[in-house]
């Protein structure tokens, strides 16, 4: 029994250790289930070496995707209803609440500080689905430490999230067209966007419509700064040691839930 505790609590507190164990347990299989079917043997097995690794530091990989905005751009034809439209700084409950709360909104705020643009999706009773950032001078990218600095009439878009309960069905789809549309009407030819490795569903949703341009590798020992192997350039644009203060930084897209 753990020392000053009344004979009463002991079981008390054993069984909710035991309960948490079990539910520790219980999300583990939960999560290695998810692992499995969205990305199959090879995402798991890359799961698996991330948590091995994790107390050491962290290893893997970051794939930048392109589209050109020359031509015809990609015409959805599902998520009927939703309402694309640009978010402004007052709303950022809403952007919270469209991210299930899972982005704080002093990351968001800090977005907009830097005079990065919001994109929403928003469905026929008001409430945000989808939201997604781009930026048209430089971005920071968390794994690798460093920045995107963008090339002239090149843009950068990140941190694409449908709410938890309505991914799917489309809406992501939707939303990235609305983007190649509107830069290509202001004038920009051609857009980035990057995903981790081990981020399946999100290389699959990028794949569709964008031309996979260079991936970028990286080791980062516990404390240290990354380790980056790969090309340091792409298009117009180029990868620069990182020039944004740490709140900027803190803000980046974490290219993954
Ligand atoms: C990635 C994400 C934005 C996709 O949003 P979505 O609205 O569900 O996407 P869509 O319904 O338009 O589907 C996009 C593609 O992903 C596929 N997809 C969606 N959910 C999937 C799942 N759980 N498993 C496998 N594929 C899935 C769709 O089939 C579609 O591919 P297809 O056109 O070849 O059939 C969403 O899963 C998400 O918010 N994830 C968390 C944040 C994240 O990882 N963002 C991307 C990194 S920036």
């Amino acid at each position: 029994m753990p020392a000053g505790l009344p004979a009463a609590a002991a079981p008390r507190v054993f069984g909710v250790a035991v309960t948490q164990a079990v539910g520790k347990v219980a999300s583990g299989r939960l999560r290695v289930a998810e692992a499995l079917r969205a990305g199959g043997a090879y995402h798991l097995l890359l799961w698996v070496l991330h948590k091995v690794s994790a107390p050491l530091g962290e290893f893997g990989c970051v794939a930048f995707f392109a589209r050109e905005l020359f031509g015809s751009v990609p015409d959805p034809d599902v998520s009927p209803g939703i309402a694309v439209s640009w978010a402004s700084p007052d709303e950022i409950d809403r952007l919270v609440a469209g991210y299930d709360g899972a982005r704080s909104a002093e990351t968001l705020r800090e977005r907009f500080r830097r005079q990065d643009r919001c994109i929403i999706g928003v469905d026929d009773r008001g409430q945000i689905v989808h939201c997604r950032w781009l930026a048209t001078r430089r971005a920071y990218i968390p794994e690798c430490d460093v920045d995107l600095v963008l090339g002239p009439r090149e843009a950068y878009f990140y941190d694409g999230y449908t709410r938890r309960a309505l991914r799917g069905r489309g809406i992501d789809g939707r939303i990235r067209s609305t983007i190649f549309q509107k830069l290509r009407a202001d004038g920009f030819e051609r857009v980035y966007s990057y995903v981790r490795g081990d981020n399946p569903v999100g290389l699959k949703a990028a794949r569709r419509w964008q031309q996979p341009v260079t991936s970028l590798w990286y080791i980062r020992a516990r404390g240290l700064r990354p380790l980056v192997i790969g090309k340091r350039t792409i298009g117009l644009s180029t990868f620069e040691t990182a020039g944004i203060p740490p709140a900027a930084q803190a803000a980046a897209s974490p290219g993954r839930d």
